[in-house]
């Protein structure tokens, strides 16, 4: 299982000698069992890829901690840990070097150098062309580039792969191909999909459990049937087309609720506080007083 707890993330704001700083991520935990599909949805500037970092362990949080399999994420991260987490992100060329042909790149990935046999089985498995092997990056299309990433990811035998916005930048059809891709094979080994997206019906296509992300916190978590049938936070409802969106008037602390500039079911005291994810039953919580 991977967990972060009560996780934020402060980054420096300005020049060298700026004391101020930006809080990428405010209160997040989330917990993905092995075996289990999970969602992580918001819109842009939510927290999303500095979560899958730290998710990935390439970047430590500021605050708050990260479990793998019950051991506590600490500064010297063991080899055998890392492995065990892929990552796939949104730019595939930015991720595959320029200067190494796709056959190196997949190589460096092994921990047998000479088990070519392992490489030719991943690219069949993630519909990477042979041809492709002796060719450039830059020589090949961004689904192709995308599929070399997710083959190198599945070389390096992950439990756990983070996909953030790994299909974004694809055509619908080649997003389908993945995705079907991604379905099949889960069939053959029991993989764990971190699947981050702003794309709610791409995540609930593959997710069987969905955080969505506003502000740097969670406001929601529920299975995915749930998001359609019954949203509770404003937000969600929003995003779920069961309500709309519009920016009220009105005066707010600085410690309001990150939704309330929209919300139309705000009260006082949500100009004055951030609410506490509230457990509403053993599936589903929401960050929200009307729930409190
Ligand atoms: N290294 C950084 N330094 C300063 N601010 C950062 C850094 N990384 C992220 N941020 C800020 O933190 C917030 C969250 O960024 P993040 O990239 O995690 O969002 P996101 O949900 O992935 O957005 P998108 O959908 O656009 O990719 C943003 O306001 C961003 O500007
Ligand atoms: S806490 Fe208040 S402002 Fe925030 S989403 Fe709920 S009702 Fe709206
Ligand atoms: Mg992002």
């Amino acid at each position: 299982m991977i967990e972060a707890k009560s996780v934020k993330k402060r980054y420096k704001k300005g020049g060298f000698f700026s004391k101020s700083c930006v809080y990428a991520i405010k209160d997040i935990s989330v917990s993905i069992q092995r075996g289990e599909n999970i969602g992580i949805l918001g819109e842009s500037g939510a927290g999303k890829s500095t979560l899958a970092r730290i998710l990935s362990l390439l970047e430590p949080p500021s605050s708050g901690a990260v479990f793998v399999d019950s051991k506590k994420i600490t500064n010297r991260i063991d080899k055998t840990l890392r492995r065990k987490i892929g990552v796939i992100f949104q730019n595939p060329s930015g991720s595959l070097d320029p200067r190494i042909k796709i056959l190196s790149a997949l190589q460096e990935a092994l921990k047998d150098k000479k088990d070519i046999d392992k490489i030719y089985e991943y690219c069949q498995i993630a519909d990477v062309k042979k041809i492709l092997l002796d060719r450039y990056p830059n020589q090949l299309s961004g689904g192709e580039q995308q599929r070399v990433a997710i083959a190198r990811s599945l070389i390096a035998d992950p439990d756990y792969i983070i996909f953030d916005e790994a299909t974004s930048s694809l055509d619908v059809s080649t997003q389908a191909r993945i995705m079907n891709m991604l379905v099949d094979l889960k069939s053959r080994k029991n993989y764990s999909y971190i699947f981050i997206s702003h794309d709610l019906k791409l995540t609930t296509f593959i997710a069987d459990r969905i955080y969505i992300l506003y502000d740097g916190y969670v406001i929601e978590e529920t299975d995915y049937l749930n998001i359609y049938t019954k949203p509770l936070h404003p937000y969600t409802k929003m995003l779920t087309g069961n309500d709309y969106i519009e920016y009220i008037e009105g005066d707010f602390t600085k410690n309001a609720c990150p939704f309330y500039p929209f919300c139309r079911f705000r009260k006082k005291r949500c100009s004055e506080n951030t609410p506490d994810l509230i457990n509403i039953d053993s599936t589903h919580s929401a960050r929200c007083f009307l729930y409190d």
